[in-house]
Formats: structure tokens, C-alpha cells, sequence
């Protein structure tokens, strides 16, 4: 059984603490928005970002939190002046982020991108709190060890990933054993039409510009290759506990149905909805209950059509390198994680091409032998050593890179 599934009593009657690690971010503001709007049901303890220290220091204004945290030092005087007056603590670096995580919260938003989130995400995880779980590149990274330490620890994760919340609300926990698959349903993204020749000069813009869902930069270049639902394939083996077999993903361009869990009788449940990452966030917010939320509702009718695809192996290789990453096992997720990370930065920073970042992660992944993760301190070392053979790649193909046309 998954762990997300042993509920918890909570008095109705008291505000739940809460606290965001990334909430200046797009799942952090969209976290923020619903808290605002129910301010009654809610403190708040703690807030982090990266370097965005002004309007850090805004959310926390808004919000009355306690503490609030930017990863980068060079940030905190700004930080601090940002708050002066206000009776907020501040703080900077890796520790300060850690702090935030550990500070006393019955919930704590993981809204950081990228294995940076690691540490932060753990500490909540071993002071046993229920943690929204949206820094997927978490559970990739580390995997098993990682959910070995929510078990040894007694701290719930609620999937915030939209496909991974619809699929919760569908999954009969109490009879995983008759359930035959479940369907992650995906974008296909911008270039989901593309041939690979139209793909090879597209822009960072062209990228970012995710036809349905309004994302972080990461996360929406991870939509463009495809890498983002190879990624949520394996956050789904380790959240539901199901072997590759049994996770299917369908292209679905519309985005109204989010999840599917398909049972042995036949039957499929479905989640849908807008494609609002405030719905999932409400649910993890209220959950045992619900949390009111404001976005438009779904109406079927001027929908009018939901189409789905197969995806395409050829045109988008960073779906079969995810899937053969998790079948592979050991520390290859870790690897994979980290030279997709690395390539696109890269790609960001108009070094490589779009194409050269899933080439990037197959490089990396056939440069480095498979090992075997026995701790997390192997996860921090495989990690950086995957980064460094990335960047090595990287280098290589910026070297012939002919940067596309920015407008
Ligand atoms: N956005 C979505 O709709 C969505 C949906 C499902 C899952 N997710 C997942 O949720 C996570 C966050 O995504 P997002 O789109 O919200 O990302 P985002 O908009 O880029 O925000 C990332 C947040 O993390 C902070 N951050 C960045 N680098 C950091 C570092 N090295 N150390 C500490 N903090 C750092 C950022 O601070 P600054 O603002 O200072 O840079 C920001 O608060 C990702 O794992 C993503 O895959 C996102």
C-alpha cells in the first residue's frame, strides 16, 4: 500500500500550519493564492526560495509567516531589509532552508525544482509531516532510499503532480491487487505535431510556451520532450507501488482528464478537471476533506471534444530513456535526473539545441556504469558525478551548437 493512504485525524476546528519550500515558484504562488483565500483555515510558518528575496519577503508580509528563507546567501541582505519591521525571521542557505522544512508545520509544501529540493524535502519527511509532494525530481533521484525514510519516519506524501492527485482520488488502496494499470494522460506539448527536423531549431520561448497548463521553465521544457511524464512514470512506481507494466500514459491534449486507474472488471475511474494546478494543491491542502477553490469549472459541453494519442518513442526518445531508466533500476533514475537537469540549463542558457538535451541524458546514461545506491550519501555523489559527465556532453554539443533564432 502506498503510504499517501493512511489518513490522518486533524481537529476541524483548529488552522492547519503550514509551510511552502519554493513558494515563490508557480506551484508555491498557486499554493499561496488558495491559502489567501482561506485564511481562516490556515497559519502559516515558513516560506523559501532561491533568489527571489523581494517578493519572498511579500508573500511572507501577506501571509504573517515566522520565517523566511533564501537558498542563496547573496540574497539574504535583501531579504532582511525586505522584512525589516515586520517581526519575520530570516535566514539564507542550504541550513536556513532545512530549518524551514523542520520548523514546527502539521503540513509543508515540497514546491522546490530539482534535486536542489533534496535536502529540504527529507528534513520535513523525518519530523513525520504530511508533505505536499510536487518536487518530483525528489523521488527520482532517490527513489526507494527516499521512501524508505517516509516509512522509517511516519510522514505522509499527498501527490501534488496533477496526474499522480487524480490518480489517489481513483485508487482503491484497500485492493491494489485488482487494479490492472493506471494511466498517467500527458499534454504532448508544444511541439506534440512536430516532426524531429522541426523540433531541432525551436527556441527557449517556443519551449516554455506550454499549450495548456501555465508552469515553472523546468517543468515546462521537461513537457516539451516528453521527459516530464517519463519522470512522473517513475514517481508513480515509487507513490503507488506499481512496476512499469502497470503505468501507461496516453497523450491527451485537451487536459481535462488528469489520471485513469483501470480494474479488472473493466471498470476505468477518471479524474477530471480544468487544468489548474490549484485543484490539486486544494485537495492536498483540505485533505482528509476539501479546501474551497476558485478556478473555472470544467463544462463538458464547450470541452466538446477530448482526443487521445499514443505517444511517439521516435520524436520524443526522453519518454522510452525514463521508462528503461526505471526498468533498469539502481542509480539510473539518479543519472537520468541529473543529466536532464543539466542539459536543460544548458538549453536554457541557449547553449544546446532542444534535441540535444535528450541526447544528453543518453549519453550520460551509456558513459556511466550502473551502481547500486546503498544510501543517500550515494545519491548526493551520483548526482554530482552524473552532473559533471552531463556538462562534459554539454560542452561538446554547444561547441557545434547553432544558437536558433531568439525572437
Ligand atoms: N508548475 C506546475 O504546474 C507543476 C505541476 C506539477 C509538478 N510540478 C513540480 O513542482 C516543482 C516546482 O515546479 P514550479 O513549476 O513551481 O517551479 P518554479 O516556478 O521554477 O519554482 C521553483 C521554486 O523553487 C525555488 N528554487 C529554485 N532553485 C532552487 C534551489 N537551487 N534551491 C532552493 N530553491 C530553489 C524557486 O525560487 P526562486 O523564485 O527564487 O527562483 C521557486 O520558489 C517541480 O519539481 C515541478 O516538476 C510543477
Amino acid at each position: 500500500m502506498a503510504l499517501m493512504a493512511v489518513p490522518r485525524a486533524q481537529s476541524a476546528a483548529q488552522p492547519r500550519r503550514v509551510s511552502i519550500l519554493g513558494s515563490t515558484g508557480s506551484v508555491g504562488r498557486s499554493t499561496v493564492d488558495l491559502l489567501l483565500r482561506n485564511r481562516d483555515e490556515f497559519t502559516v510558518e515558513a516560506l523559501t526560495a532561491n533568489r527571489n528575496a523581494t517578493f519572498l519577503a511579500e508573500q511572507a508580509r501577506q501571509l504573517n509567516a515566522r520565517f523566511a528563507a533564501v537558498a542563496d546567501p547573496a540574497e539574504y541582505q535583501a531579504l532582511k531589509a525586505a522584512l525589516s519591521g515586520s517581526g519575520i525571521e530570516a535566514g539564507c542557505g542550504p541550513e536556513a532552508l532545512v530549518e524551514a522544512a523542520e520548523r514546527p508545520a502539521d503540513w509543508v509544501m515540497a514546491g522546490i525544482v530539482g534535486a536542489a529540493g533534496l535536502a529540504s524535502t527529507l528534513a520535513a519527511v523525518r519530523r513525520g509531516r504530511i508533505v505536499a509532494f510536487a518536487n518530483k525530481e525528489v523521488l527520482v533521484c532517490a527513489g526507494s532510499l527516499f521512501m524508505q525514510e517516509v516509512a522509517t519516519h511516519g510522514a505522509t506524501l499527498l501527490p501534488v503532480d496533477s496526474e499522480h492527485n487524480a490518480i489517489w482520488q481513483c485508487f482503491d488502496f484497500e485492493r491494489v491487487g485488482h487494479i490492472e494499470k493506471i494511466t498517467l494522460t500527458c499534454s504532448g506539448g508544444p511541439f506534440r505535431e512536430r516532426s524531429v527536423d522541426e523540433m531541432r531549431d525551436v527556441t527557449v520561448k517556443q519551449a516554455v510556451n506550454h499549450p495548456t497548463w501555465n508552469m515553472g521553465a523546468k517543468i515546462s521544457i521537461d513537457s516539451a520532450t516528453l521527459m516530464n511524464k517519463g519522470l512522473e512514470i517513475i514517481e508513480a512506481h515509487h507513490l503507488f507501488q506499481l512496476p512499469s507494466e502497470q503505468i501507461d500514459v496516453v497523450i491527451h491534449p485537451q487536459s481535462v482528464i488528469h489520471g485513469l486507474v483501470s480494474y479488472h472488471d473493466g471498470s476505468v475511474l477518471a479524474h477530471l478537471g480544468t487544468p489548474d494546478m490549484r485543484t490539486p494543491i486544494a485537495y492536498v491542502l483540505g485533505w482528509p476533506g476539501r479546501t474551497a477553490a476558485p478556478m473555472q469549472r470544467l463544462d463538458l459541453a464547450s470541452v466538446a471534444r477530448l482526443t487521445f494519442e499514443t505517444p511517439d518513442p521516435v520524436r520524443f526518445p526522453a519518454l522510452r530513456l525514463a521508462r528503461e531508466a526505471l526498468i533498469q533500476g539502481d542509480g539510473c533514475p539518479t543519472v537520468l535526473n541529473a543529466a536532464n537537469e543539466t542539459a536543460v540549463h544548458a538549453f536554457i542558457d541557449g547553449r544546446i539545441g532542444f534535441l540535444d538535451i535528450a541526447a544528453t541524458v543518453e549519453d550520460t546514461l551509456e558513459a556511466m556504469p550502473a551502481v547500486k545506491l546503498g544510501s543517500l550519501d550515494d545519491v548526493y555523489h551520483l548526482d554530482r558525478e552524473a552532473r559533471a559527465i552531463a556538462a562534459e556532453q554539454t560542452e561538446r554539443r554547444a561547441r557545434n551548437h547553432r544558437p536558433a533564432d531568439t525572437a
